[in-house]
């Protein structure tokens, strides 16, 4: 299995903790070369001694992906440095502690920090980097949510956005042979996710679960890398879920 990405760069957003740092271990462990944006420098700092600890190399960029100037700021750098990009991961997000809640009361000020991070964000880093993308012909992993399959909360919305948005991208990328693909995890087991749901409804959630078993940041992990390897490069335009089974009893708030 080693070495299947040697000689590839991959970037991932919100590399500094949880998801984003398992695909960065991922991907460097078979030789990837990784680029770190996130808005949590130390985190990042981090992550690059770990990917370095598993072979790996990586470099380290500060980006609010809130910001448009931020992330074009981010891409010129990447474009300078890089000329080619294999996969961009989108996978920086936050929950602003409204996953299990509704969504009245939040004001638009929210409202669009929230979609800036979770939706709008994904897809202008993927137009500003498009030429690396294109000469790689590259892939692009938005991260989306269970949550986005029953969007009843604002999480839940921003999430489900993002899929519309990844159908849009695969059609419009595909035409430079870039895919566009989300992964929809389930309940994954990073300190994000804990502050986010109250202990007794992690309980509840996970036991909605088909496979019985806590679902890990390295589950996800290796959904990326399968997509990303040439055994999955007929897959294309598809949000994947990745949650033991949880969608088919529905997620709950
Ligand atoms: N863990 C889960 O159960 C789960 C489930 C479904 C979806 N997700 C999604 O997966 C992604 C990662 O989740 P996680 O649990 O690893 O969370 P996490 O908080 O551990 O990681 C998110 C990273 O994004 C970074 N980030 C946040 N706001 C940013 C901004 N404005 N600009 C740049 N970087 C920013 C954070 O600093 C952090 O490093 C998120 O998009 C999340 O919505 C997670």
């Amino acid at each position: 299995m080693a070495d299947r990405f040697s000689g590839k760069t991959v970037l991932v957003t919100g590399g500094a903790a949880g998801l984003g740092r398992a695909y960065a271990l991922a991907f460097g462990r078979e030789g990837a070369h990784l680029i770190l944006a996130d808005i949590n420098e130390d985190g990042m700092i981090e992550t690059r001694a770990l990917v370095e600890g598993v072979g790996g190399s990586a470099e380290c960029h500060r980006v609010d992906m809130s910001s448009e100037a931020d992330i074009n700021a981010l891409a010129g750098k990447v474009l300078g440095g890089h000329e080619r990009l294999d996969v961009l991961i989108n996978n920086a997000g936050l929950h602003l502690g409204e996953i299990a809640r509704g969504f009245f009361g939040l004001g638009q000020a929210k409202w669009q920090y929230f979609f800036a991070v979770n939706t709008i964000g994904p897809m202008l880093l993927a137009e500003a980097l498009r030429p690396a993308l294109a000469k790689a012909t590259g892939l692009i992993i938005n991260k989306s949510s269970m949550a986005s399959y029953n969007p009843a909360t604002a999480y839940g919305i921003t999430k489900a956005s993002l899929n519309v948005f990844t159908h849009a991208m695969a059609l419009q990328f595909g035409s430079d042979g870039i895919r566009c693909v989300a992964i929809a995890p389930g309940l994954m087991e990073t300190e994000a996710a804990r502050g986010g749901v109250q202990d007794d409804n992690w309980e509840r959630l996970k036991g909605m679960q088909m496979v019985k078993r806590q679902g890990t940041a390295e589950d996800i992990a290796n959904l990326g890398l399968f997509l990303a390897s040439d055994e999955g490069s007929f897959i294309n335009n598809e949000v994947i879920l990745c949650d033991g089974g949880n969608q088919m009893r529905g997620f709950r708030i």
